[in-house]
């Protein structure tokens, strides 16, 4: 895997997050270098920047590379994206303290003079983010998006000229092109959530544009409501959670439990949180809080107390639009420590993924619940041979050098990201 990114006189060295996962990745893709190109070519002065969707930091910091003092605002809805470009600030000795970081939810400041913009996969989500730089931005700011030559076509020019301004196209350079858009002044509003309902469960689904299956139920969701495990559960994480759709049918059939919903993607955390509320699931007799909500590279920063009985998961096989099985053996992985002793990991997955090697690998059994042609749910029990610490829905942060569990299998043991 290359990890040398060179652009004219820049040289970083750039990797995924987190770096020590077992793929063929790169970093960065042709089209940030077509953009970092581009700057140069025209002789970009350091102004006040926005930069969208940069998916490990190769855009940040290619611009803090070529001038220090480049006064940046970064928007990303991904935590592994936020914490890949300080990862790779780090690692190649370039500080952060120019760097204002928002969410997509986030209100854009007034003051950015040029955007600089990787094209998302969703496209209702660019039409999203667009929107929001439609609300700040002057007419005549310039908004250049790198992406490949292939995903430039009529209808995406629209999608640009009906939220933001008029665009135009540069030549293609290793089959990938700069799109400069000019904005024109003209306020858009957000689009709305897409809002469904699952009836049977008398649940209502709100979804913000980012979100996974935002426009109905996934079907691998589907099987796992229909097959929820059968327990008196007190802790549950919603790992991946989504719109929360599993969480918050877990705390229906389980109306003691907690349930902790866990996502990568902020507006997936933020649509998780306001279908609780409106769903109105918590428990009248239970004192205290029934929920937290925590954006989060799946379970890094969980909280050292928590020790949940059951864990719902329902993996990504993709991060961005590479097709990738790391994040599931991550969520497995870090689920296996996370779990109290006898505590169950349920999963759903396309039977083709073999999720079963994995999590017979990591915890030794693995029973299937249910399959179809398609799908399997299979389930994991932890069976540790340590006893279990203290069990509370704790405060202090997990540390994963400092885990004591020598019998956890570690992310370099050979067993993660093992080719099934
Ligand atoms: C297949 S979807 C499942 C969503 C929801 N639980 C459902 O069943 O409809 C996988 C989810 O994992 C999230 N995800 C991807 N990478 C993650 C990571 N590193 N940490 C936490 N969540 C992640 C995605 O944002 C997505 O919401």
């Amino acid at each position: 895997m290359t990890t040398q990114f060179t652009v004219a006189d820049i040289e970083l060295e750039l990797h995924r997050y987190p770096s020590n996962q077992e793929s063929n990745l790169q970093a960065w893709d042709a089209a940030d270098e077509h953009l970092i190109k581009h700057l140069i070519d025209t002789e970009q002065a350091a102004v006040s920047t926005a930069i969208i969707n940069d998916n490990f930091g190769a855009l940040a910091t290619s611009l803090i590379s070529i001038d220090k003092q480049w006064p940046l605002l970064l928007e990303t809805d991904a935590k592994t994206s936020q914490l890949g470009t300080l990862q790779n600030l780090a690692n190649n000795k370039l500080s952060n303290d120019n760097i204002q970081w928002i969410n997509s939810r986030e209100n854009i400041p007034t003051s950015v003079e040029l955007v600089l913009m990787k094209l998302p996969k969703n496209l209702t989500y660019f039409a999203h983010q667009l929107s929001r730089l439609s609300q700040v931005l002057p007419a005549g700011t310039q908004v250049l998006i790198g992406a490949k030559a292939k995903s430039i076509n009529k209808s995406l020019l629209e999608v640009l000229a009906k939220n933001l301004g008029p665009a135009s196209a540069s030549l293609t350079w290793k089959k990938t092109r700069v799109i400069t858009c000019v904005s024109d002044g003209q306020a858009r509003s957000a689009p709305k959530s897409v809002s469904w309902t699952i009836p049977e469960l008398k649940l209502e689904i709100s979804n913000l544009s980012n979100v996974f299956a935002a426009s109905k139920l996934d079907i691998g969701a589907r099987i796992m409501l229909d097959n929820m495990p059968k327990g008196d559960f007190k802790s549950i994480i919603d790992l991946g959670c989504g719109n929360g759709v599993l969480g918050l049918h877990a705390k229906q059939k389980y109306p003691e439990a907690y349930i902790h919903f866990i996502d990568d993607s902020e507006m997936a955390v933020e649509s998780a949180r306001q279908n609780w509320q409106l769903n109105n699931l918590e428990t009248p007799d239970l004192a205290g809080e029934q929920a937290t909500f925590s954006w989060d590279d799946c379970l890094t920063h969980l909280n050292e107390g928590v020790r949940p009985d059951l864990i719902l998961c329902n993996p990504p096989f993709h991060q961005g639009e590479a097709i990738t099985d790391h994040i599931a053996w991550q969520m497995f992985l870090q689920s296996w420590r996370a779990l109290k002793n006898g505590g169950i990991l349920h999963v759903v997955g396309n039977r083709h993924l073999a999720y079963h090697v994995k999590l017979q690998r990591i915890f030794k059994n693995c029973t299937t619940v249910e399959s179809n042609g398609k799908f399997v749910i299979l389930q994991a029990q932890k069976i540790s041979k340590k006893a279990e610490p203290f069990e509370t829905e704790g405060s202090e942060t997990r540390n994963e050098s400092s885990d004591s569990q020598s019998d956890v299998p570690h992310p370099q043991s050979g067993l993660y990201g093992a080719k099934t």
